[in-house]
């Protein structure tokens, strides 16, 4: 019978045996599969795995300091690189979703690489990869339709010659945050909603620019916290802000403004391949409304996202 600690002990005497002297490699992305994929590997080697965190600059507000420092004190040996400017130049002007994402796998990629080179003792990638990935990248990838191409899934292997080291590959989620409480790891990161690779470059429909990465960020911010404050936050599965390319006329004041729009979306799911809004209560949506339009200049109307899956997707992009 299957618990939290034994598979914890189980599975790190066999990363001991599979990864031996050698040293591991590993990008770690915040989220929860990673940061546990990448706890279980420590716990068995120690400093020998060397983590890797990138700042893309579509990260949510204050994201890369808060997650290094959850690192550090989880006792994780990570590294975090700055490449903000650099997907910033390469972002620029990009409109179409798919340009979108391929451009951030494809710098990420080469940072990782860069980053790897100076660890040449690695023979070994970590990655969080999870049950569902394994099954989803057959789909997603699979010779049918790609409705939207995942870059945290493959991509890397490949072309790095290395082995891979993939602790959670026979777990589900849910099973996953229970071997995370079991290993110490903080519960807000375990809790932590699902993040897309991506992440708010494809919260910000259209063309990316510093200056909206900044606006989403706080409204975001905003609505997050507030999910959290109302005790909302462990109820859904996923939420975030949609900056939306629509500007529209809204009365500060005296004055006429001419602002952007912010979309809300939160959803209930089991495992995000189906998808119910959330009834948010209205209360609520009131309260995060007034505080991002009275806190975030450059915003003047928000709206709530009532769409399910499918048809509609998680992701407005
Ligand atoms: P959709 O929008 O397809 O999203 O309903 C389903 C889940 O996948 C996440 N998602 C992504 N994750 N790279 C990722 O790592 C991506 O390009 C990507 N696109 C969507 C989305 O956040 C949701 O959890």
């Amino acid at each position: 019978n299957w618990t939290p600690a034994s598979f914890v002990q189980e599975t790190i005497e066999q990363l001991k045996l599979q990864i031996g002297d050698a040293h591991v490699i590993m990008a770690l992305s915040g989220g929860v599969d990673s940061s546990v994929a990448a706890t279980l590997i420590s716990r068995a080697i120690g400093d020998r795995l060397h983590g890797i965190f990138v700042d893309n600059g579509v990260l949510r507000k204050d994201e890369f300091e808060q997650v290094l420092n959850t690192y550090k004190n989880i006792g994780l040996n990570v590294t975090g690189i700055d490449a903000k400017q650099l997907f910033y130049d390469e972002l620029k002007g990009k409109t179409d979703p798919e340009a979108k994402r391929k451009t951030i796998g494809r710098l990420f990629i080469e940072v990782f690489q860069q980053e790897a080179a100076k660890i040449p003792e690695a023979q070994f990638l970590g990655q969080g990869t999870i049950y569902p990935d394994v099954i989803e990248s057959v789909s997603v990838h699979g010779p049918s339709v790609t409705i939207k191409s995942h870059h945290n899934v493959g991509g890397l292997p490949e072309k790095m010659h290395l082995q891979l080291v993939e602790p959670l590959r026979f777990l589900f989620k849910d099973e996953v945050r229970k071997v995370g409480l079991e290993l110490g790891i903080p519960a807000a990161m375990i809790q932590r909603h699902p993040f897309p690779g991506p992440g708010l470059a494809i919260r910000i429909l259209g063309d990316i620019t510093e200056e909206k990465v900044a606006l989403l960020q706080q409204a975001d911010d905003i609505y997050i916290k507030a999910l959290k404050e109302y005790s909302l936050y462990d109820t859904i599965w996923q939420a975030g802000a949609i900056l939306l390319p629509v500007k529209s006329v809204g009365v500060m004041g005296d004055e006429r403004t001419y602002e952007y729009t912010v979309a809300l979306r939160a959803v209930t799911s089991v495992d995000g391949m189906t998808a119910d809004w959330a009834h948010l209560p209205y209360e609520f949506l009131a309260h995060v409304s007034n505080e991002i339009i009275n806190n975030v200049r450059g915003i003047n109307r928000v709206v709530y996202d009532i769409s399910s899956k499918p048809p509609a997707t998680i992701e407005w992009e």
